[in-house]
C-alpha cells in the first residue's frame, strides 16, 4: 500500500502518454509550444511494467491523460494491455475529444466506459478563440456519440472571466435531457507561460451563485477524494460539479499521483516534479521504495506549500491536469 506522510492512502494514478495535443488552449499553453521528442516519453513496456508495480502497492485507478491521448500511436494496443493487468480496476480517459469518435466502438469492446472530455463553449467560433485550432464540429460530434453509446460523460468546463462566463447556464441545459456530468473548473495558472498565483475572478461559489439564478441546484453527496462537488437540478438526467481547482477544498483526502509522459512523478498537481521513474526503470533500480520516499516528503496541503516559493508554472499538458 502507498501512503504518504498525512496517511493519505495513494490508489489513484494520473498517466499522461503524451505531452503533444491538437489544441492550443490559451489556457493551457501558448501557440508555439514546444512538445519533447518521442523517444523521451514511457515506452509501452515501460507504462506496463509500471502500472503492475503500482497495481502490486494497491493502486487500482488509472486516468489516462495527455496532451491529447489519441495522439500518442497505438493508444487502443496500451489501453487494452493495461485493463488487464491484475488490480487495476478502474480505467478512464480525458480527451479532448477531437480525434476521439472513431476509437469509441473499440473503447467500448475494451470495457472503457469513463469518459472525461474537455469542452468550453458551445459556440463554434469561441471554440476558435480559445482552442486556436478549428474543430469544434468534431468535438461535438464525439460527444453525441458517446452519449449515443451510452459512455459515462462527464464535460470539462474551464470557467474564465469575459471568455465563456456567459454560458454556465448553456452548459447546464445539456443535464435536462442526457445523463452526462458537467463540471465548471476554475481556471489555475498553468498556461506555459509563466502566470503566477495572482487569484481568480470567478470562483466556485460565484460560479453556483450565476447558475442559480436559473436552476434551483440540490447538493449531492460526495464521493469518497471528489475533487468535484456535485448538484442535482430536478427533472434533469444528468447533474453538474464545480471543480475547486484554485481554492483547494480538497487537498486534505487526495489520494493521487501524478506521471508525466517522460516519467516524472508529480505527488502535487501544484507541486514540483520529483523522481523520475524512466529513469528508475531503464537502470533497474527498484520503484516502490523510491516511491515511498517521495510521498514521506509530501506536504499536507501542495498549493499552499508551493504559494511560499512558486516556480514558473509549466503547462497543464506536461502535467497532464
Ligand atoms: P474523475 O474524478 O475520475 O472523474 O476524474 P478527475 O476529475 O480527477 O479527472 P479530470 O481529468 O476530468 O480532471 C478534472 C480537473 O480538475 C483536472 O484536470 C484539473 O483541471 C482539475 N484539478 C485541479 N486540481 C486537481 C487535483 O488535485 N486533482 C484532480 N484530479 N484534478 C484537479
Ligand atoms: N486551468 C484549469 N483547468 C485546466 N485544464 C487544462 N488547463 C487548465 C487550467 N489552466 C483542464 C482541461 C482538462 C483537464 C485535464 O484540465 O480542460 O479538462
Ligand atoms: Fe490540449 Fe487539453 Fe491543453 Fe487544450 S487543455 S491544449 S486540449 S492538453
Amino acid at each position: 500500500m502507498l501512503t504518504d506522510a498525512h496517511h493519505r492512502i495513494i490508489d489513484y494514478v494520473r498517466l499522461s502518454v503524451t505531452d503533444r495535443c491538437n489544441l492550443r488552449c490559451t489556457y493551457c499553453m501558448p501557440e508555439n509550444m514546444r512538445f519533447v521528442k518521442s523517444d523521451a516519453l514511457l515506452t509501452d513496456a515501460e507504462i506496463i511494467s509500471l502500472l503492475q508495480t503500482l497495481a502490486s502497492a494497491g493502486i487500482s485507478k488509472v486516468r489516462i491523460t495527455g496532451g491529447e491521448p489519441f495522439m500518442r500511436p497505438g493508444l487502443i494496443n496500451l489501453l487494452s494491455a493495461i485493463k488487464a493487468i491484475p488490480g487495476i480496476t478502474q480505467l478512464a480517459i480525458t480527451t479532448n475529444g477531437v480525434l476521439t469518435r472513431d476509437y469509441i466502438p473499440a473503447l467500448q469492446q475494451l470495457g472503457i466506459t469513463d469518459i472525461n472530455l474537455s469542452l468550453d463553449t458551445l459556440q463554434p467560433a469561441r471554440f476558435l478563440q480559445i482552442t486556436r485550432r478549428n474543430q469544434f464540429d468534431a468535438v461535438m460530434q464525439t460527444l453525441h456519440s458517446l452519449l449515443a453509446h451510452q459512455m459515462k460523460v462527464k464535460i470539462n468546463v474551464v470557467v474564465m472571466e469575459d471568455v465563456n462566463t456567459d454560458e454556465l447556464v448553456h452548459f447546464t441545459s445539456l443535464t435536462r435531457d442526457h445523463a452526462l456530468s458537467v463540471r465548471f473548473i476554475e481556471e489555475m495558472p498553468f498556461n506555459g507561460q509563466g502566470h503566477t498565483f495572482s487569484g481568480i475572478a470567478w470562483n466556485y461559489r460565484t460560479i453556483l451563485d450565476a447558475i442559480r439564478e436559473t436552476y434551483p441546484l440540490h447538493k449531492l453527496p460526495d464521493p469518497p477524494h471528489a475533487t468535484a462537488l456535485l448538484y442535482s437540478i430536478p427533472g434533469h438526467q444528468g447533474n453538474i460539479g464545480v471543480i475547486p481547482a484554485y481554492s483547494r477544498t480538497f487537498c486534505g483526502t487526495c489520494n493521487r499521483l501524478r506521471i508525466s509522459a517522460t516519467g516524472s512523478i508529480k505527488t502535487c498537481l501544484y507541486g514540483a516534479d520529483t523522481i523520475n521513474v524512466k529513469d528508475l526503470l531503464r537502470s533497474g533500480a527498484p520503484l516502490l521504495p523510491a516511491l515511498q520516499q517521495v510521498l514521506h516528503h509530501r506536504a499536507a496541503n501542495g498549493f499552499e506549500a508551493e504559494k511560499q516559493h512558486p516556480r514558473i508554472p509549466e503547462s497543464m499538458s506536461v502535467i497532464g491536469g
